[in-house]
């Protein structure tokens, strides 16, 4: 009879007490982040004498190039944190046998009879079991892919120092395809991104592959990702030439074990470019016979590749109505090339052209709700989180809940564009929880879009959801080390969309950081108030696309000499000497009856839409009472106000927990928040100094006014911003 798990529970208790008592350790060394969150790094020894009671010796039935990853990730794993190796085994012959499998791979785990059933290919069980009288930790799975997720499940389990007495665990993916959109251009440029380079060495590539992918793939597998986007959405036709694909290949090769599929951006005037046709015209039979071929050709070289994200009719990009037709035209063209190999087109909803003056929030859905029902079955419709473009905060997208016959992905934004780059510290989480839990109310209460793009409102077939992913070429991968919440919480949350915000954050930064409360809890509070500060010192109560031109980094809610209407940030705030905020109502664009019935009743009355979002929806004067008592003047200038105090609140809790992180990331992070800081300021001040012209009414009492005239701000000019490796 195993006595470990008795055994085991005296040592946890002991460790608990231990580990009260303890006084924290100084972290030893200087860290450069470049291990993320498996930072296998040795627990302290009561609790590392606990685990290791349970890891007697690893035992990985099966030697497919998914299942030797999880046994490499588990031994390098488990020797970090537990300061020993960890014997393999063929066959379970001591106590605390971990063991790996699947049942086509291991007699064990198939000897065991778990039910396995509801897993599917990606889920995965961690179960105490006796086997053969010995206490055993079995990682169980249906796929190899889904076995080394269970691993990596294990590891963080360790990691975060929680129990695993008694284990039984099974988690599966609600949502399909799990990718990240790399903006990265071949030239090694990364749109919109703020960490450096692209990781993809495209002029070493196919011959040298960076052991740096592979550490991706790990990061990646590690929180469920199973899809990368390589090139940018702004496409570019060579990555479809011989040459490149040459290139793709050998990183589908890198990143196939970790489940990691390859896809790429497909630029749609690609016949023409680069394969000498006179059209792209979806419907001529030889641009058909084109991509029918290309598609073959990738095949060949990448067997289980992904298919093809697509940016079509926007922002000058080539699309279908160059040559009359729909974006279904399009999209079932590209789909039909690929169906017979497996793969699937992500068209994106993000289109908005520059002839057609209508409120952009409205172009996206105007053109393509009424093609519901019109696309291929491998066809997904990629719709960004909210109508406008990643904004702090936004409504959800219209189109959510109004193609019940389309599967729709929901696309957000890892990649700081419109939140401070990487050098402020912005957790995600929060808002991409807010959206997902968004009600679209489209089959009455509940009808989230969480359940939307899990399919289960409308009975999808696929169902996926991507992020613009924050990784380049930086040693810390993301350009700042909180930034890697971001890519870690995007994954944990596409994984499971009802998982919590905060929940995901504590987990992070004990990987990250420590398993010392003393730490965890302060920096989790100051995570969870990062985004809401960045909402009010940037764009508070409804406000958006305040932004100066080109680097999207610091304010210029003056600017108005765009070249279209809707890039200016005085489309979208429409400040007057009445009030301030866009009508989107019936009498102004109209926008909200993309909404439901019940939607619009309670967002189309200034009394009732949350004040989040009022000056989204409504022209609002100055002199309005809001919910505290303040009118909307005061009411912007506490806001902005709140947001930059919240920042010095997150300075000075940071400035606390010196020692509890290495000296090196330690500083780096006090470093940007100072920057924050004064930045935070700056965005108060200038669009206080704006608005105030329109408002004409003073600073409230006991609120500081701009440090600075208007025109002082109006002056600055910020042409490298920080991040940004060329200027826009
Ligand atoms: C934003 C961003 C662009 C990007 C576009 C898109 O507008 O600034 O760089 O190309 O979104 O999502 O396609």
């Amino acid at each position: 009879m195993a006595t470990w798990p008795r055994l085991a529970a005296a040592l946890w208790a002991a460790l608990t007490s231990a580990l009260l008592a303890a006084t924290h350790s100084p972290a030893a060394r200087a860290e450069d982040g470049y291990e993320l969150w498996l930072r296998y790094h040795p627990l302290e020894s009561a609790a590392a004498a606990v685990y290791r009671a349970a890891a007697g010796e690893l035992v990985v039935q099966g030697d497919t190039p998914s299942l030797a990853a999880a046994r490499d990730e588990l031994a390098r794993g488990l020797e970090g944190l537990l300061g020993g190796e960890v014997p393999l085994s063929e066959g379970v012959t001591r106590d605390g046998a971990i063991v790996v499998g699947t049942p086509a791979s291991s007699p064990i785990v198939r000897g065991l009879a778990l039910d396995l059933g509801a897993l599917g290919p990606e889920g995965y069980m961690l179960a105490s079991r006796e086997i053969g009288g010995r206490a055993a930790t079995v990682v169980a799975a249906n796929t190899g892919v889904g076995a080394l997720y269970g691993a990596f499940h294990f590891l963080r389990l360790i990691q975060t120092q929680a129990s695993i007495d008694d284990l039984a665990i099974t988690s599966a993916p609600r949502v399909r395809l799990r990718l990240l959109n790399h903006w990265d251009n071949l030239d090694g440029y990364v749109e919109r991104g703020y960490a450096g380079a692209s990781i993809w060495d495209w002029r070493m590539l196919p011959d040298y592959r960076d052991p740096r992918y592979t550490d991706y793939a790990r990061a990646a597998a590690s929180v469920g990702i199973n899809g990368v986007s390589l090139t940018n959405v702004n496409a570019d036709a060579t990555v479809l030439t011989p040459e490149y694909l040459d290139r793709v290949a050998a990183l589908a090769d890198v990143l196939r074990p970790y489940g990691v599929r390859v896809y790429l951006t497909a630029r749609f005037s690609a016949p023409v470019e680069i394969g000498g046709l006179a059209t792209a015209d979806p419907l001529d039979p030889q641009v058909r016979a084109w991509w029918a071929e290309k598609a073959e050709e990738i095949y060949a070289r990448a067997p289980d590749f992904g298919g093809f994200l697509v940016k079509a009719n926007s922002e000058g990009q080539p699309g279908p109505q160059d040559y009359g037709r729909s974006h279904a035209e399009g999209a079932n063209m590209l789909a039909d090339a690929l169906a017979p190999h497996g793969g699937v087109v992500m068209w994106r909803a993000f289109v908005y052209a520059s002839d057609n003056p209508d409120d952009r929030h409205k172009q996206a859905y105007d053109e393509l709700a009424p093609l519901d029902g019109e696309f291929r079955d491998n066809v997904l419709i990629q719709v960004k989180n909210g109508p406008i473009d990643f904004q702090p905060r936004e409504p959800f997208h219209p189109l959510f809940g109004a193609m019940p016959e389309t599967p729709l992905m929901l696309e957000v934004q890892i990649t700081k564009e419109y939140l401070g780059f990487a050098t402020h510290l912005a957790y995600l989480g929060p808002l991409w929880e807010e959206a997902l839990d968004a009600d679209t109310h489209a089959r009455g209460e509940g009808s989230t879009v969480g359940r939307v793009i899990d399919g289960s409102l409308h009975g999808y077939a696929i169902t996926g959801m991507a992020g613009v992913s924050n990784v380049g070429a930086d040693r810390n991968w993301t350009g700042s080390h909180f930034d890697q919440a971001n890519w870690y919480a995007f994954a944990r949350l596409a994984w499971d969309h009802e998982l919590d915000a905060e929940a995901i954050a504590e987990e992070w930064a004990r990987m990250t950081f420590s398993n010392e409360d003393a730490l965890v809890a302060p920096v989790v509070a100051m995570m969870m108030r990062s985004r809401e500060a960045v909402v009010d010192y940037m764009t508070p109560l409804g406000l958006h696309h305040l932004m100066a031109t080109g680097h999207h980094y610091g304010p210029g809610p003056w600017v108005d000499d765009l070249g279209r209407p809707d890039w200016n940030p005085t489309y979208y705030h429409r400040a007057d000497a009445d009030g301030l905020g866009f009508d989107r109502t019936a009498a102004g664009s109209g926008a909200l009856a993309q909404y439901a019935p019940e939607l619009q009743e309670m967002w189309g009355d200034p009394e009732t839409v949350p004040e989040s979002l009022l000056l989204w929806f409504h022209h609002v004067p100055w002199d309005h009472e809001m919910e505290s008592g303040r009118t909307l003047w005061e009411e912007l200038v506490h806001a902005y106000s709140r947001g930059v105090a919240t920042v010095a609140g997150m300075r000075e809790t940071w400035a606390s927990l010196e020692g509890y992180v290495d000296p090196e990331r330690f500083a780096q992070v006090a470093a940007f928040l100072a920057i924050q800081e004064r930045e935070a300021r700056w965005w108060r001040d200038a669009c206080l100094a704006y608005f105030q012209t329109f408002a004409q009414r003073p600073f409230p009492e006991g609120y500081e006014p701009p440090a600075q005239t208007l025109e002082h701000y109006m002056a600055i000019e910020h042409p490298y911003a920080p991040g940004e490796t060329r200027p826009q």
